[in-house]
């Protein structure tokens, strides 16, 4: 039976363009698990989309004098062709402005508010004098009273990922002019999360193979214990809240873009023309769900979506959260915000996507925070993309090609090297698979480029450029045995590399493709004919760490 699989990935806010950070620490994990799952048979759905209620979304919309839809609108478009262009294998990237989504929000709201976990409150909210309005989440800033950052925001603290209520800063100043907001009361709708507190400790406990920080994090949080939380604002940009008195407010950004993934998977069935197959993610207790995110989001997917999950009625809970840590540029972060980022949209002017996907596996901040550096994307490219993996390939097929009338060479009888070599391929397929599904991407990748680098030493060492002059058939034998290992590298790196994986396919098989042969090294059959090689990857001048260093400097 296939294992339904639902791959969420985190909804990036759409104030600016996306940019390396965010990519390494949601998009690739996320999309060479879902390739992954694809491949070895598993009915995944992949969703996610823009955050667009968001109140970096706001404040940039009223930096520029345009409303907050013009702002989303842009950068949800500038995001989404820079998803494609990536070949991330979205079953739907959306946004969180479609009716859809109000829907689905206000239904699950409703049935909270029916089961008794909403109630509503009067709150001290910051209100700017000079704007004449209420200022909460990122429209306010402050010291962090937990560890005394500058930087704290009345939503969350980014330097130890607290979540805040504005009432907590230190020294509070609005974002948006710098003055100092009066406390005025004003009335909401909280959320009791404590209702959930000992349901949560209990499927939190059993989670071992969480990831290290995930867990604690949210061990942390509960051990703390939980509080209500309001989950409206008094905002007019977002999913209006459906109680009457409420008109002037809107929900809670968090709450509602966490529900992004149900409505998006809701979305994506109703477009399949299969209205309810979004149930077999959501509902059968079989479904299994795993988030990708970067750690700031840990505590919104393992507390309060859980919640809202647990108090609207049975829907699945989260299998894994997989969170990464950052991805730091030149040891400075990587944020937006500070406006020193490699831009994607940018990089894929003058690079393609494979190599960007191969560095960002091999760097994945799994469990620290890591660096993205030029000379390291450089060296990636040309000293393992180049000079081991593509190598191998084109020399394989370029003997083969040429001395065997572009066919595959019928194989003699196997020594022990070939055996060895052949094992190999079973080794990648196993270890990789092992990687994979355990979440650990870093890991796969390297077993994969293993089986590449073995591949390489085989070939050097049974030498078919020279051999095929004097001894053709174990020219044919030691060619053969290479084109296994090509094959099984096209399946292997298939959820890393998938338009390299494609190119090879193309190269080695008439039909079909990489994903329809499953997870296996497809045969290779004698006098089967070979398609012309072209080299997979493209060679990088030394030039560029220097200039890209200079565009960054630059900016
Ligand atoms: N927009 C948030 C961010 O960029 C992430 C939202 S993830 C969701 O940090 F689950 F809430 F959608
Ligand atoms: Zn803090």
């Amino acid at each position: 039976m296939p294992r339904k699989i639902l791959v969420a990935v985190a909804w990036p806010y759409v104030n600016g363009e996306p940019h390396l950070g965010h990519i390494a620490g949601m998009n690739v994990p996320a999309d060479i698990f879902a390739r992954f799952h694809r491949i070895i048979g598993n009915e995944v759905v992949m969703v996610s989309g823009s955050d667009m209620h968001g109140t970096p979304t706001t404040l940039k919309a009223a930096d520029e004098g345009v409303s907050p839809e013009v702002i989303a609108t842009r950068y949800h478009e500038i995001w989404s062709k820079a998803l494609e262009d990536m070949s991330f294998s979205y079953d739907l990237y959306t946004h969180t402005h479609t009716d859809r989504h109000r829907e689905v929000t206000q239904e699950l709201f409703t049935k909270l508010k029916k089961n008794g976990h909403l109630v509503e409150a009067t709150q001290s909210m910051p209100f700017s004098e000079t704007e004449q309005r209420f200022l909460s989440d990122r429209f306010v800033v402050g010291t962090c009273p937990h560890c005394a950052s500058d930087s704290a925001r009345g939503d969350q603290c980014d330097n130890c990922g607290r979540t805040l209520d504005p009432i907590d800063l230190i020294n509070i100043r609005s974002s948006r002019d710098g003055s100092t907001p009066i406390f005025k009361d004003t009335t909401h709708q909280m959320l009791r999360l404590g209702d959930f507190q000992g349901a949560l400790e209990e499927w939190v406990e059993d989670k071992n193979d969480w990831r290290q920080n995930v867990r604690n994090q949210t061990l942390g949080i509960l051990r703390e214990g939980l509080h209500d939380r309001a989950i409206t604002r008094d905002i007019d940009w977002g999913v209006p809240v459906p109680l009457e008195g409420y008109e002037s407010k809107r929900i809670y950004v968090w709450f509602e873009a966490v529900i992004g993934y149900l409505s998006a998977t809701r979305s994506w069935a109703e477009q399949q023309g299969t209205p309810d197959a979004w149930k077999k993610w959501w509902v059968e207790p079989d479904g299994e769900s795993y988030y990708f995110q970067g750690k700031d989001n840990v505590s919104f997917h393992t507390i309060m979506l859980p919640s809202i999950l647990l108090g609207s009625g049975k829907l699945n809970m989260p299998t894994d959260v997989v969170a990464n840590e950052y991805l730091n540029l030149g040891g400075i972060d990587f944020s937006k915000s500070r406006g020193h980022a490699v831009w994607l949209p940018d990089f894929l002017t003058r690079y393609e996507p494979d190599p960007l996907r191969y560095y960002l596996a091999s760097i994945m901040p799994e469990t620290s925070d890591s660096e993205f550096t030029w000379q390291g994307f450089h060296a990636a490219n040309n000293n393992e993309l180049v000079a081991t993996f593509g190598n191998f390939v084109h020399r394989v097929l370029t003997i083969t090609t040429r001395n065997f009338d572009n066919t595959v060479p019928t194989p003699a009888e196997l020594s022990e090297d070939d055996e060895v070599a052949l094992t190999a391929c079973d080794t990648a397929l196993r270890e990789v698979s092992n990687a994979i599904e355990a979440r650990k991407f870093r890991d796969g990748l390297r077993s994969a480029m293993r089986l590449a680098q073995v591949g390489n030493r085989y070939i050097d060492a049974k030498e078919p450029w020279k051999t095929v002059k004097i001894d053709k058939e174990s020219a044919g034998t030691a060619l053969w045995v290479g084109l296994n290992i090509i094959s099984t590298l096209r399946t292997v790196f298939y959820p890393y590399l998938p338009t390299s994986a494609d190119k090879i396919h193309d190269m080695l098989f008439k039909d079909s493709d990489t994903l329809s042969d499953g997870w296996s090294k497809r045969d290779i059959i004698p006098n089967a004919p070979i398609g012309k090689p072209t080299p997979l990857f493209r060679k990088l001048d030394n030039a560029i760490i220097e200039e890209e260093n200079a565009r960054l400097t630059g900016n």
